[in-house]
């Protein structure tokens, strides 16, 4: 037997802390709906999130509530594990940066790296703000005229022993890589914003602090603690245990390189950059692609600490309660920022977007073609006859929608996955409203019509159910019990099982009625 193909996703590691809110649950729920429809294409799937738990930040935030940081950290990852459950993730491991196993490879990486001479002791020299505990740049000293703009106190002259990475020496193979691979950052936009920074040229940076210490310390000099993000990015390989010592014990070589990177703008440098530098360094493949989303702001404004205004983890668990988890995730992929713009989280919007796309057409759908197989035919689905109406292709629809779906899963066009689906309904509801099979039943030499009009829907529905099993898991679960079908994922059969057939012939439907009409707009 051959081995079936990979797909490794990944999420960012979140921030410990941070408590989990809707930007956090957003990027998770992509990476979901992504794994599952793999999973269902038959992939070899590894779906891995975890946290973030080192750095200043961290160690900052545990200082002032007065506890230790790893307590801090214990408390936020056990927060952001409670996510994955509410929201019925199904990422394949959770790593934290303060795990062993994480610990000692990253050890073993910087090692390596320091051994390449990709890493080297350097000397850093600049103004320095000691009240903030942070160096600022020459342009800015000389505007506050070498004072702490914050304290007002003289900035001092001071140096620092430093471990760089030499990201300038990658420059060049970075260029290439970027040319000989367009689809490497996406979506297109960012990926010209990064080629733009890329061209103005690197330098080297620094990948150890010595102010503080929460952190992994460096190899065999353990005054310094290596920076944070170099901690975090090499999770993505640490997960997989590719510098353990064993031989791939944990048999998960197979899924690296990641072929999708799932993050926020705001850290794209870092993925895009920084990281396959590292990579090359250390000679080990790079992924195939970084897919930086944008932000979700709520209702016109930004969301902020001091506003108050993050859309948090018990406002999302009222708009489950209210809607329900697929929808959630239904408004999280459609109308989400998985461009280049911005995307405002509205409570109107998403009352809308669950009445117009899964009451009226998702579930309308549904509940018609079950409904009226029940009334005519005694809930037993008729075999196609064979009827010819013009103008009407409901396989060639279906068809059309499984490409379409296909391909914009490829590029992780998930809003557009989502289209291919419900556009496919959508043709089932004019279909029906063009041949009127409520008027057909009236009359019993049309039999032969009325059983052509309704296979073809139920077919229809059928194949409309498996594309979009990925993003409404339970409902369309609901659905397939309606129809008394499995899914069988595990065989890898999708094209098969979303192939035009007449398989429901003979098979037993109940009426279903997927998404309840909420009449309010509910302002959570
Ligand atoms: N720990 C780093 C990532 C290291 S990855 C090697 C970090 N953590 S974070 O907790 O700040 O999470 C950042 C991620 O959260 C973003 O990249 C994005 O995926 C998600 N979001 C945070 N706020 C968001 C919005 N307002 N909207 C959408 N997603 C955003 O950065």
């Amino acid at each position: 037997m051959t081995a079936r193909p990979t797909a490794y996703i990944t999420t960012p590691i979140y921030y410990v802390n941070d408590r989990p809110h809707i930007g956090h649950a957003y990027t998770t729920t992509l990476c979901d709906v992504w794994a599952r429809a793999m999973r269902f294409a038959g992939r070899d799937v590894f779906f891995l999130t975890g946290t973030d738990e080192h750095g200043v930040k961290v160690e900052k935030s545990a200082r002032e509530r007065g506890i230790d940081p790893q307590a801090l950290a214990d408390e936020n990852a056990a927060e952001f594990e409670r996510v994955l459950e509410v929201f019925g993730l199904t990422n394949d491991d959770f790593i934290r940066t303060t795990q062993s196993r994480h610990v000692r490879q990253v050890q073993a990486f910087v090692k390596r790296l320091l051994e390449m001479d990709a890493v080297y002791l350097g000397e850093f020299e600049g103004w320095y703000d000691e009240g903030q505990e942070e160096y600022v740049t020459e342009n800015r000293a000389r505007e506050t005229d070498y004072t702490s703009p914050i304290s007002g106190r003289p900035l001092v002259k001071a140096t620092e022993k430093n471990y760089y990475f030499r990201l300038s020496a990658f420059q060049e193979r970075l260029e290439a890589f970027f040319e000989a691979n367009p689809g490497f950052v996406r979506p297109e936009a960012r990926r010209n914003e990064v080629l733009g920074r890329l061209r103005d040229g690197l330098q080297d940076v620094p990948i150890t602090r010595t102010n503080f210490s929460w952190g992994i310390p460096f190899p065999d000099d353990e005054q310094h603690v290596i920076y944070v993000w170099i901690d975090a990015l090499l999770n993505y390989a640490t997960a997989l245990g590719m510098a353990e010592d064993d031989g791939d014990a944990g048999g998960r070589h197979r899924y690296w390189p990641a072929d999708l990177h799932v993050i926020g703008k705001e850290i794209l440098w870092f993925h895009a950059v920084i990281w396959p530098a590292v990579l090359m360094a250390l000679d080990l493949p790079l992924p195939t692609c970084v897919y930086a989303h944008s932000f979700w702001i709520s209702e016109g404004q930004k969301m902020s600490k001091s506003l108050g205004n993050f859309i948090d983890l018990p406002t999302i668990e009222r708009y489950m309660d209210t809607y329900g988890l697929d929808a959630w995730r239904w408004y999280m992929v459609v109308q989400g920022p998985l461009g280049a713009t911005d995307a405002d989280f509205q409570a109107a919007g998403f009352h809308e977007t669950y009445t117009t796309d899964l009451v009226n057409t998702v579930g309308n759908c549904a509940s018609r073609t079950t409904a009226m197989i029940g009334k005519y035919f005694d809930g037993v689905v008729p075999a196609d006859a064979g009827t010819v109406f013009e103008g009407w292709d409901l396989p060639g629809a279906a068809a059309t929608a499984f490409e379409r779906w296909t391909a914009a899963m490829a590029t992780f066009a998930l809003d557009d996955a989502c289209e291919a689906a419900i556009g496919l309904l959508r043709t089932v509801d004019a279909f029906i409203n063009a041949t009127e099979p409520f008027k057909v039943a009236k009359d019993e030499s049309r039999r032969d019509e009325l059983a052509s009009i309704l296979a073809r829907c139920a077919e229809a529905v059928r194949i409309a159910s498996m594309l979009l099993s990925p993003i409404l898991p339970a409902k369309m679960a609901e659905l397939r019990a309606a129809l008394s079908i499995d899914l069988d994922v595990a065989n890898g059969g999708l094209a098969e099982q979303a192939a035009w057939s007449d398989r429901l012939a003979g098979s037993t439907v109940t009426k279903v009625a997927l998404f309840p009409r909420i009449e309010a707009p509910q302002d959570a």
